[in-house]
């Protein structure tokens, strides 16, 4: 799949573009267009419905994008939150080492050390791209963004490189003003901001993005037992790329989550939960499964706050990259939050009349990558006539506009006809009127943007109040009673 006409689609119909084209643009700042803030409030709804709402072991809160400066001291960010950084003697522009050595020996990094990344730079003589001036090694480079807080010069403070610490700051509060038991979790979805030294691949990498991650809560003495994991669950089948298999150069494999359990690949019950759920989630809102897989973090590359993770990947074009990330952060953070606000943040648990610091799993999901994801699957072509014509499959329930509605003619009381029943769908339905140029191009127009049905009232209308519905996907034709649109739409559309 060629990305470049992803992105030309994105642009073209008002979905996902660069922030500031009128300033010559901004790297690594994206805005959403007209229809791209539908779909990611569809993306973002879906998501939450299915995490949170359809639960009754999740909260949801919405923290603030600026937090107390020693939150990221007592998380670790300040001092681990880095990059390998390489700059040129001669022209002194700076790159991502391991982006460099990626790039130009065209091997997956994932998990390689400094000094092996000094290594390979140095076998291999990669020398700057632009003028092919030595590197050196620089000081790492920290990903958090720096900000001031109110007159007084010197109060700085961080946007928020993760939405994960205003889960954790407020634990306590959240246990007690939702009476949640262990084990729960809380969600928050929302943007976090990374100074990436290299913002690449469109919206895959970014400076400032959209998070959706979970926190999920459990008595540390019962990370053993998921009363939630199914028979389904256990079944289920999906593309694993374990660290053994990495070390040996060997590709993902199929395996199914009861093997991944019982080999003790993925070491809880919990962690393998989350992935299901997580791959489910990804399959309902249309990405292909297999264009997902999980792999395993090598130990070399865990974050400092993981004992595990397993990244859900998308064979993008560039490669089979991150995705979701699903960590196992111990009690690590809420223990570093104790240990730095002085604040008790145990958990009691009423039964055994214990204090415990719960133990996390973490999925963290990247909302622009799920929607390049989405976009990326559900893009087609077809040709006709000598002319391609793009079409969006997205799940209806995604879509920016479900039903567009068009008159035949802008004649004879067709458009008004049209107009009425635009009035009478767009409170139930997201709508879209149009009448320009032939129904051809109007039906294309629609399809670009993933429209799943488009209405058109025609003469008949005229007769016997009945209009024609066309389904994107087969271009199939029903005509249908304008009284009974609504249920036949809303069985279509859900
Ligand atoms: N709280 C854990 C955490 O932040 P992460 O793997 O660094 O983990 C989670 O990030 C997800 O956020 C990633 O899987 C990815 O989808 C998204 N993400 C991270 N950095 C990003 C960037 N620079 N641009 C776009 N998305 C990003």
């Amino acid at each position: 799949m060629d990305v470049e006409k992803i992105i030309s689609l994105c642009k073209r119909r008002g979905i996902l573009f660069p922030n500031s084209e009128i300033y010559g643009t901004f790297a690594g700042f994206f805005d959403y267009g007209n229809y791209g803030s539908e779909l990611k409030r569809n993306v973002e709804n879906s998501w939450w419905k299915h995490f949170v709402n359809d639960r009754d072991d999740m909260v949801g809160i919405d923290g603030a994008i600026i937090t107390h400066p020693e939150v990221w001291k007592a998380s670790g960010h300040l001092e681990s939150f880095n990059d390998p950084l390489v700059g040129c003697t001669k022209c002194k522009k700076k790159y991502r080492a391991d982006h460099l050595v990626e790039m130009e020996l065209k091997i997956s990094v994932d998990g390689l050390s400094v000094d092996h990344l000094k290594e390979l730079i140095e076998k291999h003589k990669i020398k700057c791209p632009d003028d092919k001036g030595e590197l050196k090694f620089l000081q790492p480079f920290n990903l958090m963004f720096k900000t001031s807080v109110g007159a007084e010069s010197g109060n700085v403070a961080y946007l928020r490189p993760e939405t994960a610490q205003v889960i954790f700051t407020n634990f306590k509060i959240i246990q007690h003003s939702s009476r949640k038991k262990l084990p729960f979790g809380i969600a928050q979805m929302g943007k976090a901001f990374r100074n990436e030294i290299s913002p690449r691949n469109f919206v895959f990498r970014t400076r400032e993005f959209s998070q959706m991650e979970i926190e999920y809560f459990i008595h540390p003495k019962k990370i053993d037992k998921c009363e939630f994991l199914t028979n389904e669950h256990l079944k289920y089948e999906l593309n694993v790329l374990t660290s053994a298999n990495q070390e040996k150069k060997k590709s993902h494999q199929k395996m199914k989550i009861k093997d991944l359990l019982s080999e003790k690949i993925i070491k809880t019950p919990w962690h393998a939960f989350w992935v299901v759920e997580s791959m489910k989630w990804f399959e309902n809102i249309g990405i292909k499964k297999e264009n997902l897989r999980i792999r395993e973090h090598l130990k070399t590359e865990l974050s400092h706050y993981s004992s595990e993770t397993w990244d859900v990947e998308y064979n993008f074009p560039w490669g089979w990259k991150e995705l979701e990330g699903i960590a196992n952060r111990t009690d690590f953070d809420l223990k570093q939050h104790m240990k730095f606000s002085k604040t008790d943040l145990n958990y009691f648990d009423e039964e055994t009349k214990e204090k415990v610091i719960p133990c996390v799993i973490e999925p963290s999901f990247g909302l622009e990558r799920t929607i390049m994801t989405i976009l990326l699957d559900s893009y087609s072509e077809e040709k006709e006539d000598d002319e391609v014509k793009v079409k969006l499959k997205l799940d209806s329930s995604i879509s920016p506009v479900k039903v567009a509605i068009f008159p035949l003619m802008k004649k004879d009381g067709l458009s008004e006809n049209a107009k009425e029943v635009f009035e009478l769908l767009k409170k139930e339905f997201v709508c879209e009127y149009d009448e320009a140029g032939s129904i051809g191009k109007r039906y294309a127009r629609a399809d670009e943007i993933g429209t799943p049905l488009a209405i058109t009232v025609d003469y008949d209308t005229l007769k016997d109040k009945t209009v024609t519905v066309r389904d994107r996907d087969t271009t199939k034709q029903a005509r249908v009673k304008i009284d009974k649109l609504f249920e036949f739409l809303e069985k279509k559309i859900s």
